[in-house]
């Protein structure tokens, strides 16, 4: 018998949302629209089209594994040291270095429940005990999830906008759980969905990273930047923390590739504003529709909604995936009687929600 950490035992892989070729040969469909994964139904900025199509980098070389062309634009952009930037290969890899780096038998690790899937993931990998905070209306409860702070508590995990909820958190709260969280705990603020906050309130956080020598920013360029393909995440913090993190990561993470093609995403602002216009158009469809119908949604500040569908959601989604459309089904994010859809183009929403309306209106659902 091999000597498998006991954790491994019974652990499943990451179940990523179906892909659109083993959908298509399942039901024979020609068309199928992905609203499953939360990427950017804009793809990405034209500027990233006319790079690819004149690539000619020499793929025999490793990468720069400092990733610095891509590093010195980003801390600019920011307006940070670019000492306090951590690259990884997406946001996946930071939350899996910050867990191999803090987590262990012995300490816990705080956190919401439901919420991203891979800070629960990795922390049982590393053997930490999970403490687990029930949302409450879609939002972290951090008074809740303050006192299940103690002595062994290594890392909390905040995801603002929420995965799957999409709910921001409240600023005023959140601020005053940065101050109170002891020093020798790691916040992980992860904002996957930044680029698409479009809240008044919303305090940018890279302001905590001065004072905070215990917080870390996660952000992606898999989202409105629109190149999740490439993979491509990053983390801000304090230079020491990025220091005691760094020896974690492997050498060259980030492909030639990948580096350049973030670095070109990074320059089209407007593409990002523009996304941000056409999420926020295509969240009031969702809306709307939820009003229209009686179903409840959460105020989602991210590029994808949660909706109540008053159905199995798993039948929802078995149904919907007929009619060429793949979304996520609530069951498996911890949300029964919910479906998680990533906000499309206009034409997309509308479409999918005429399916879903034939969908719950042949069920009772909606009359
Ligand atoms: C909250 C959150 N964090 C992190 C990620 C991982 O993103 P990536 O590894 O593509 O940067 C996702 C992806 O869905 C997410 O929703």
């Amino acid at each position: 018998m091999m000597k498998w950490k006991n954790q491994l035992t019974g652990m499943k892989p990451y179940q990523p949302g179906r892909s659109v070729d083993e959908v298509k040969k399942m039901f024979g469909l020609q068309e199928i629209v992905k609203l499953a994964s939360n990427e950017n139904p804009f793809g990405s900025s034209p500027k990233v089209h006319e790079f690819l199509a004149n690539l000619s980098a020499n793929h025999a070389i490793y990468p720069d594994g400092y990733a610095s062309g891509l590093r010195h634009a980003l801390a600019e952009s920011i307006g940070i040291e670019e000492e306090q930037l951590l690259f990884g290969n997406g946001s996946d890899e930071i939350i899996m270095i910050i867990s191999r780096a803090l987590l262990q038998p012995g300490v816990n690790t705080v956190m919401a429940t439901p919420t991203f899937s891979q800070y629960r993931h990795n922390a049982i990998i590393e053997g930490a005990q999970l403490r687990e905070v029930p949302l409450r209306n879609g939002a972290h409860d951090l008074q809740e999830m303050q006192r299940q702070i103690d002595k062994d508590t290594a890392v909390v995990w905040v995801c603002s906008p929420n995965n799957p909820t999409g709910t921001l958190t409240n600023q005023q709260e959140l601020e005053t759980f940065v101050q109170q969280v002891p020093k020798d705990v790691l916040i992980v603020l992860d904002e996957a969905y930044f680029e698409y906050i479009n809240e008044p309130t919303y305090k940018d956080t890279i302001g905590f990273i001065k004072d905070h020598e215990n917080v870390i920013i996660l952000r992606t360029f898999s989202k409105a930047y629109g190149i999740a393909g490439f993979r491509v995440g990053y983390a801000i913090a304090q230079q020491q923390l990025i220091h005691r993190l760094d020896p974690v990561r492997a050498p060259f993470n980030n492909a030639v590739i990948s580096q350049d093609v973030a670095l070109v995403a990074l320059q089209d602002s407007s593409f990002i504003n523009e996304c941000r216009i056409q999420n926020e158009k295509g969240k009031k469809q969702f809306e709307a529709y939820a009003a229209l119908n009686g179903l409840h949604i959460y105020p989602s500040q991210g590029n994808f909604v949660l909706m109540e569908v008053k159905a199995d959601s798993d039948f929802v989604f078995e149904e919907l995936m007929k009619k060429g459309y793949i979304i996520r089904s609530g069951n498996a994010l911890g949300t029964p009687g919910y479906i998680r859809v990533t906000i499309g183009t206009t034409q997309q929403n509308e479409d999918f929600l005429l399916k879903l309306t034939d969908i719950l209106t042949t069920n009772g659902v909606i009359a």
